[in-house]
């Protein structure tokens, strides 16, 4: 049995947390927030206690595990408290806003013996799994080109910390951060980033952005992202030398419903629904959470998160700059931003 404390009672928190309070060998013991009504009402809904400080949490629970679902920008803090104490992580992506941030953060975790897994899902949503086995098993050949797209409203968030690119990282650091990864761990290594983006300006509330990346295995991938649609869709297709794989997901699940003014509702953020009695969160948590009972790497490493965050912020430098931006090169200096 495994007792796991969730930090931030928001969109991930509830996500998270209702994953957890179904698994059977694991204790939900608490949900903090600093919003500590938020945190009583989603500790009422999941059976868990409610705290407002991380302190409060670890004097009355015993803990082995903490899930940190907070706004980006404050992932490193409790990244940090957490392994001081010596509990393993589950930090929702991206890792950090900034690769200084997210390099101190993995060694701060080695150097405490605490294990740092990083929420980037996809690798656990079956379809792109799908697509994975079915290129590796050579169905459809050499892969010349992969596009994705992954879109939906502009994203509500606590104090709206999503509007502040400063930190969030807009759309593109946010949430095609998502199909970077997966293309990684489909296709190795990034060699050239190229983006456009609509004009910063998140008072208008939409960002849009198209990034094309060369990978080194010469596979060529256009990487859609759009927070200026009513419905969170997500799609991909692989094109090879002998076939193609394709997913739409507004054409996979069952039911879908679409209420008018959705991005002016305030609801949080879209977080891709599932049929399946294991949602892909659930999947991840719990291939997390095995992971800390049987000491095994996971299917996804922090150096993982830390490689995809080097893409999305080339990638936002290439906006910046209007040029492409060789990764080895921006790796080397340890990216900008
Ligand atoms: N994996 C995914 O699919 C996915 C989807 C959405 C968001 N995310 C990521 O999850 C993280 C959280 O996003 P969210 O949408 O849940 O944010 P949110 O704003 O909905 O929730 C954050 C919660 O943290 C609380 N909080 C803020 N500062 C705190 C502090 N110092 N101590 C305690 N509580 C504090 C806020 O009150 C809020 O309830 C972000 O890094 C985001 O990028 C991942």
């Amino acid at each position: 049995m495994l007792n796991v404390l969730v930090i931030g009672a928001g969109t991930m928190g509830s996500t998270h947390g209702d994953a957890l309070s179904k698994m059977e060998n694991v204790s939900l013991v608490g949900i903090v927030d600093k919003n500590l009504e938020k945190a009583k009402e989603l500790g009422r809904k999941l059976g868990a206690e409610a705290f407002g400080t991380y302190e409060e949490a670890i004097e009355s629970k015993p803990i082995d595990v903490v899930s940190i679902c907070l706004p980006t920008p404050i992932h490193k803090p409790y990244v940090e408290k957490v392994a001081d104490q010596g509990f393993h992580i589950i930090c929702e992506k991206p890792l950090a806003r900034n690769l200084k941030d997210a390099r101190e953060m993995i060694d701060y975790c080695k150097a405490k013996k605490v294990k740092l897994f990083v929420g980037h899902v996809v690798r656990f949503f079956p379809e792109y799994v799908q697509a994975k086995e079915v290129i590796e098993q050579g169905s459809i050949g050499n892969v010349a080109v992969a596009r994705t797209y992954r879109g939906g409203a502009f994203p509500y968030g606590s104090n709206d910390w999503y509007a502040d690119y400063e930190s969030s990282g807009g759309l593109v650091l946010d949430m095609i951060i998502h199909d970077f990864d997966f293309l990684r761990w489909c296709f190795g290594e990034v060699e050239r980033v190229y983006a456009k983006s609509v004009e910063k300006g998140n008072e208008r509330r939409i960002d849009y952005s198209l990034v094309t990346l060369r990978f080194k295995s010469g596979v060529i991938a256009h990487v859609e992202g759009s927070w200026a649609h009513q419905t969170f869709t997500t799609n991909f297709e692989f094109a090879g030398e002998t076939g193609i794989v394709e997913h739409d997901s507004s054409k996979s699940v069952p039911v879908r419903f679409a209420g008018r003014n959705q991005s002016q509702s305030g609801g949080g953020v879209a977080v891709p629904e599932s049929p399946l009695k294991k949602n892909p969160y659930y999947l991840e948590l719990e291939h997390f959470l095995s992971c800390v009972e049987s000491d095994r790497e996971p299917i996804v490493t922090a150096e993982d998160a830390y490689k995809a965050m080097e893409i999305a912020l080339a990638a936002l430098q290439s906006i910046e700059t209007k040029k492409e931006v060789e990764l080895d090169a921006f790796a080397r200096i340890g990216g900008v931003k």
